[in-house]
């Protein structure tokens, strides 16, 4: 096969199209991958972190193959389709909150560029035009456009561009592996950084700051959990400060945590949240994001369009059939809501590796997983990188590895003890094989 002519994203082209046995895959099905090479390979990061239901699922697969045979594509601009309505009321139903309305995207950056655009209109719209500010945090990713890029801050994903978004400032990132290293589920130390946002109001003013965007979980930064009280510390300060709060939970919804969403885990209630990935199990690409009913409201005392924004695939009649599909699969397994037996395997088999050469931490919240590696002064990644590598062709096992000398983990929720054994053991047979 010729592999020269597609130009791989986030990736090293020249080692990938070098290598003996590219990874290329040609089937999936449940937990499992299969390569042109004959390899079975368990995906211990549901694709990318989006495959919550296991590959392939029958009733998905069915619900795309049908409605592509009924109606392949119509706008959603003056016109639309069933899917987008019934989507749009189940996902308000299974959320049962303020946010009220679905806005619909291709991905998450989409979602994410939505919500931004949404906030610094909203208060254009109350004639509070200085609100312009929006706050993000180190180390956070929201996706790769010049919005989610610049609220983001993940050097690696910036560093090639240097033209960014003006008037974004950024909290400090809560990961502390001096006082929190194999911490299980959220840290304790670390509530005060917070307090960081005051200081930032105090600074610019909460009548310059139009919204502060956070993961709940920095899942790309390297499944950074927030300390205990932190997110609802944030969330204070920014309903005492008029200041709109957007939860960006591309890779936390959809049962990421053990329950449907992270603002059920936390009970915090933003204003926007942003969704992708789980939202059609990686099947067709879609992102929302959900509105809250105030937001919303105001718009609607516009006359004519309300909002100059959207996409030729917003609410794609495919993506909405995956996707109402994919939440019947979530309804039917009960997959939103993970039983605490699986949960405690997980936190347990992943901290049973404590102690095993090379690793400084280990981080699991939900399904969500990640183990630290201490740096080699030459290379900072080799350790991750050669892990990943050998992982994926000597134990037949995929996870990834991201935000520095981490691997990260991200199953689907499908997942049962013999593959949570597995992906232990072949971490730690892979950790203790390297230098
Ligand atoms: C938290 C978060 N936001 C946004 C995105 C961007 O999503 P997409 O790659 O679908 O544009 C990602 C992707 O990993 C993400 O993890």
């Amino acid at each position: 096969m010729n592999l020269e002519h597609f130009w791989l994203p986030f990736t090293s082209n020249n080692n990938f199209k070098r290598l003996s046995k590219p990874r290329i895959i040609n089937r999936a099905e449940g937990m499992y991958y299969y390569t042109i090479h004959g390899d079975k390979i368990l995906d211990a990061h549901g694709g990318l972190w989006c495959c919550n239901a296991g590959h392939n699922r029958k009733e998905i697969v069915e619900a795309i193959q049908k409605q592509a045979s009924e109606l392949d594509f119509v706008p959603s601009y003056q016109m639309s389709h069933p899917g987008t309505f019934l989507l749009s009321n189940k996902l308000v139903n299974l959320l049962s909150n303020n946010l009220k309305y679905a806005f619909f995207t291709n991905s998450g950056s989409e979602a994410v560029e939505t919500a931004l655009k949404i906030s610094l209109a909203y208060w254009e719209l109350l004639g509070r035009k200085n609100k312009k500010i929006i706050i993000g945090r180190d180390r956070a990713f929201h996706g790769t456009s010049f919005g989610g890029m610049s609220v983001g801050n993940l050097m690696t994903t910036k560093q090639q561009f240097n033209r960014f978004l003006p008037d974004v400032v950024h909290l400090s990132h809560t990961h502390n592996l001096e006082k929190n290293a194999f911490s299980k589920g959220q840290p304790l130390n670390g509530l005060e950084l917070a307090d960081e946002l005051t200081e930032i109001i105090n600074k610019h003013g909460s009548e310059n700051i139009a919204a502060v965007i956070l993961e709940p979980i920095s899942g790309t930064g390297g499944v950074l959990i927030p300390p205990i009280g932190y997110l609802e510390r944030i969330k204070k300060i920014c309903t005492e400060n008029d200041i709109l709060l957007i939860f960006d939970e591309v890779i936390t919804g959809f049962g990421r945590l053990g329950k449907p969403f992270a603002i059920d885990y936390f009970g915090i209630e933003p204003d926007l949240l942003c969704l992708a990935k789980g939202l059609t199990s990686g099947t067709s690409p879609m992102g929302a994001t959900m509105i809250h009913k105030s937001i919303y409201d105001l718009f609607m005392d516009l006359n004519g369009v309300e909002l100059w924004h959207g996409y030729t695939y917003s609410g794609h009649p495919l993506s909405c059939a995956a996707a109402l599909a994919t939440l019947e699969v979530y309804e039917k397994e009960n997959l939103l809501n993970i039983n605490k037996e699986i949960l405690d395997y997980w936190e347990q088999g992943l901290h049973s590796l404590k102690g095993t050469k090379h690793i400084v931490d280990i981080r699991n919240i939900g399904l969500l997983g990640a183990i630290e590696l201490e740096q080699t002064e030459k290379n900072p990644i080799r350790r991750a990188v050669e892990t990943f590598e050998k992982m994926f062709h000597e134990e037949n096992c995929y996870v990834r590895l991201t935000g520095g000398n981490i691997l990260t983990m991200a199953p689907p929720l499908i997942i049962n003890k013999e593959e949570i054994d597995k992906i232990v053991s072949s971490l730690e047979t892979v950790l203790n094989s390297i230098d």
